[in-house]
């Protein structure tokens, strides 16, 4: 026994037995002939044995080496179930009393530190992952809508009967194609802007059946199979369409000789993990939308790594590795979880869990404008700070019959409020920029110009109030690279609104 322990005169057995009980540590003992005489409730508790499985036995796992030294070292141990247990022991020699004791191991349990230490490595990677794709996304943003409003400028001036007029529409489709990779990565770097509201689970599956089916194709059939009840979570419908898509190309694709996808849905309540992984879940109340396929399956020891980004076992050229994380983005912007459940050859399943919320889906709100009557042509303030596209822009707005004021960032469209002395109609804004970004520019423009519309357009932000604002206030947004014609569009439909009925965002 240590020098620095002590126990009263009076101490026997019974105390020390409540002692060892009680303990947060495991304590076990040898005899001298390697069998287990000492086993408390921590052992147990960590590696499943109860003391009458072992007690007089040699230990069902190979013991620890007595190194030089007893410093704590960290070994793993398999469970009765079969488990792995990670802990922490240290060793001690008991000399005086060999018969009831030769080695007593003391022992930690690490599980829930190194559980930890994972989640927050795992963390720390995504996070770095995020920063990086989400400032490439903004930069190709921009470069993408100005080679959109180049192409669009040009094949305007071509005669359509132009034989470049090919060429011109061969630019547009890969750039489409480049900002729909650049759309995913966004989509996983969680700073895409969504446009939550209470929508049905159900009702967005059934509004995809069709699309879906255009997608499987002949050889796959796709079944819905949907609770009877509605299921109202708080999610941008379209993102949600859009990982069912991504989630359904991923099952066809798995399915070369045809098969079964199955699209299905539920609620109920979610406190662990359902697959038995570590995800730590916040209890509550879930709809869940899973895809099953009866394809190719996926290897246990991948689940961990499909969500990665650019992670994929499909040839050059055909896979990106940007479909699940994607789907992890939406998901987890939209305060969900997403599991897998696979064996290779069994087919894999894909289950979204959203929280449930109470309110039921409201009918969208439609709107009826009414024409202005003023005959002047309106004015646009265009607040955007890479300079290329900001021309290209307003080319396409002053050819459309408005009138545009430019500035670099918020600061100077401020001041353009200031000093403009006729109406700005509209203010089309990016919020990402330098000196004054679009969320400060549009408060202190509430003030300036009570009656001027706003339209945000953006590829992305890392503001989350910026985001909540836009979604919160219904104010108006494009994404970014956006088709010229649908800036105008989306223009003309605000400006024919009242004047003054649109607010700015409350931010
Ligand atoms: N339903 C599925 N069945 C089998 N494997 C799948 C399934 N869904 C995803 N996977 C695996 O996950 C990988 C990553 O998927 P994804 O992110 O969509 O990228 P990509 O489809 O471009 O490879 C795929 O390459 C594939 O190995
Ligand atoms: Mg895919």
């Amino acid at each position: 026994m240590n020098e620095s322990s002590h126990l009263p005169p009076s101490c026997d057995s019974a105390l020390l037995a409540s002692i060892l009980a009680l303990a947060p540590l495991s304590v076990i003992g040898w005899d001298s002939s390697n069998r287990i005489v000492i086993w408390n409730a921590e052992a147990e508790r960590m590696l499943g044995w109860v003391a009458s499985d072992v007690l007089g036995k040699s230990a069902p796992f190979p013991m620890v080496e007595m190194a030089d030294g007893d410093r704590p070292r960290e070994i793993t141990r398999s469970t009765r179930v079969g488990g792995i247990a990670q802990l922490s022991v240290q060793l001690q020699h008991i000399s005086h009393d060999a018969a009831s004791a030769a080695i007593v191991e003391i022992g930690t349990d690490l599980g829930d530190r190194k559980r930890l230490e994972r989640q927050v490595v795992q963390g720390v990677k995504l996070d770095a992952v995020s920063r990086l794709a989400g400032g490439i996304a903004h930069d190709f943003n921009n470069i993408l809508a100005a080679i959109k409003c180049s192409c669009e400028l040009l094949s305007e001036s071509l005669e359509p009967d132009d034989a470049r007029t090919v060429d011109v529409r061969a630019i547009s489709d890969a750039s489409a194609r480049a900002a729909e990779l650049t759309r995913r990565l966004l989509a996983f770097t969680r700073q895409q802007v969504l446009l939550p509201h209470t929508v049905d689970l159900n009702a967005v599956a059934r509004d995809a059946e069709s699309m879906l089916i255009g997608i499987t194709g002949d050889g796959v059939a796709l079944t819905l199979d949907l609770t009877s009840e509605q299921i109202h979570v708080r999610a941008d419908s379209t993102q949600i369409e859009q990982a069912l898509i991504h989630l359904v190309v991923n099952s066809r694709e798995s399915t070369p000789a045809g098969g079964r996808i199955t699209l299905s849905t539920g609620m109920g309540p979610l406190e662990r993990d359902p697959t038995g992984g570590e995800v730590p879940i916040i209890a509550a109340s879930y709809g869940w939308l899973t895809v099953g396929d009866t394809g190719r399956g996926i290897p246990r020891e991948l689940h961990g790594r499909i969500f990665e980004p650019f992670f994929t076992t499909k040839e050059r050229g055909t896979g990106t590795g940007l479909g699940l994380s994607a789907v992890f983005g939406i998901v987890k912007q939209s305060g969900g979880y997403i599991f897998v459940q696979s064996e290779v050859g069994r087919g894999a399943s894909f289950t979204i869990y959203l929280p449930l919320v109470a309110a039921p889906a409201k009918p969208p709100r439609v709107v009826h404008y009414e024409r202005t009557s003023s005959g002047s042509t309106p004015t646009i303030l265009l607040v955007e700070d890479e300079t290329t596209l900001r021309g290209l822009m307003r080319r396409i707005l002053e050819r459309s019959g408005y009138t545009v004021l430019e500035a670099a960032h918020g600061a100077q469209a401020l001041e353009k409020c200031e000093l403009h002395e006729g109406a700005i109609d509209l203010v089309v804004s990016d919020i990402e920029m330098p000196t004054m970004g679009g969320r400060e520019m549009a408060q202190r423009m509430r003030m300036l110009r009570p009656n001027s519309q706003l339209l945000f357009v953006s590829g992305f932000t890392d503001d989350e109030a910026m985001r909540q604002g836009i979604v919160s206030t219904g104010s108006a947004y494009l994404q970014k690279p956006f088709a010229p014609a649908l800036l105008v569009a989306k223009i003309a439909e605000m400006l024919k609104a009242p004047v003054g009925k649109l607010e700015l965002p409350a931010l």
